[in-house]
């Protein structure tokens, strides 16, 4: 490379470390995001309890569609929503934490590849709970697969942990808000670490597709028998608070 490309390549670096922000979530990856923090805390609240079944599995389907939108998008999205861009090996992880210890974090544009294994495993195991779920609801299973679908939750509850854990430890790292990029798209980076679109579309498309599954799903509720319980069960739950029907 010679002097003056050098000092090209050099001169969005420079201009990242003053704060220069260049957009690496596209739309459908922060939609996607955010209706799985929503999808998964909710199924999670309303697991207990006959009375919430039909929404606990509304929530469920939702996690599950999400999950299977996720997989094609990290085939064909934008670039830092790629697999290929950002999932590395163990080996990679380890030499990433090792940087985070020795307090020189290894910069990358997209998720680095420790936080890159966390997502992985997060949406295997999402895989794992919606299908022992529907399994369960469908009476495709034995006993085996209520137990596998609440230990998988559980399992997967404490790696959102770990998660959270690992975005505040890389929030503080990298002194970048993390959760906010999350919102806006936009993180510190070289002009070259930018996608150029948002994908807006695609992401309308991904909240049309829930609304209309809740929308469908808050249809058919009584045919579905899930609220079976009738009317006299709602007023209950305003008043009584206990008689759990689980
Ligand atoms: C991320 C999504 C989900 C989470 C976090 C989740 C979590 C849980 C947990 C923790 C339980 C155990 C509740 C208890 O008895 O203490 C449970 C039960 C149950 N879940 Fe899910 N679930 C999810 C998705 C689904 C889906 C997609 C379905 C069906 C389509 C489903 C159907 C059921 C059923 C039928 C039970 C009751 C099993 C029984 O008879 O005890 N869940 N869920
Ligand atoms: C509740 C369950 C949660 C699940 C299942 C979950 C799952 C995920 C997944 C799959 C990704 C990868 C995004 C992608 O490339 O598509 C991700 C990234 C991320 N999540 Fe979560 N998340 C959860 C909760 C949260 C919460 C509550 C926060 C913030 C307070 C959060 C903050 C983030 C951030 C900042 C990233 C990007 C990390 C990076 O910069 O590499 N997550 N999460």
């Amino acid at each position: 490379m010679n002097t003056l490309s050098a000092s090209r390549a050099e001169a969005p670096a420079a201009a990242a470390e003053r704060g220069g922000r260049v957009l690496v979530w596209d739309a459908p990856v922060r939609v996607f995001h955010w209706l799985m923090v929503l999808g998964f805390a909710g199924a999670f609240l309303t697991a207990e309890s006959e009375r919430w079944r039909l929404l606990h599995v509304t929530l469920g389907y939702t996690v599950a569609g999400l999950v299977v939108f996720r997989l094609l998008w990290g085939l064909v999205g934008t670039r830092h929503a790629r697999f290929a861009d950002f999932v590395r090996g163990p080996v990679a992880a380890w030499r990433y934490l090792g940087s985070l210890l020795r307090g020189r974090p290894e910069p990358h544009a997209g998720h680095n590849p420790a936080g890159a294994l966390a997502i992985v495993a997060l949406l295997a195991l999402a895989a794992l709970v919606t299908a022992t779920g529907l399994a369960n609801y469908h009476e495709l299973a034995g006993d085996w697969a209520e137990e596998l679908h609440e230990g998988a939750a559980m399992l997967m509850l404490a790696l959102v942990g770990v998660h959270l854990a690992g975005v505040l430890i890389g929030s503080l790292a990298h002194r970048e808000n993390l959760v906010r990029a999350m919102f806006t798209g936009l993180r510190r980076g070289r002009p070259q670490d930018a996608i150029a679109s948002a994908r807006v579309p695609v992401a309308v498309a991904l909240l049309t597709a829930v609304l209309a599954l809740w929308a469908w799903q808050w249809q058919t509720a009584p045919q579905a028998g899930a609220l079976d319980a009738g009317p006299a069960a709602v007023e209950r739950h305003g008043h009584d608070g206990g008689q759990d029907d689980d």
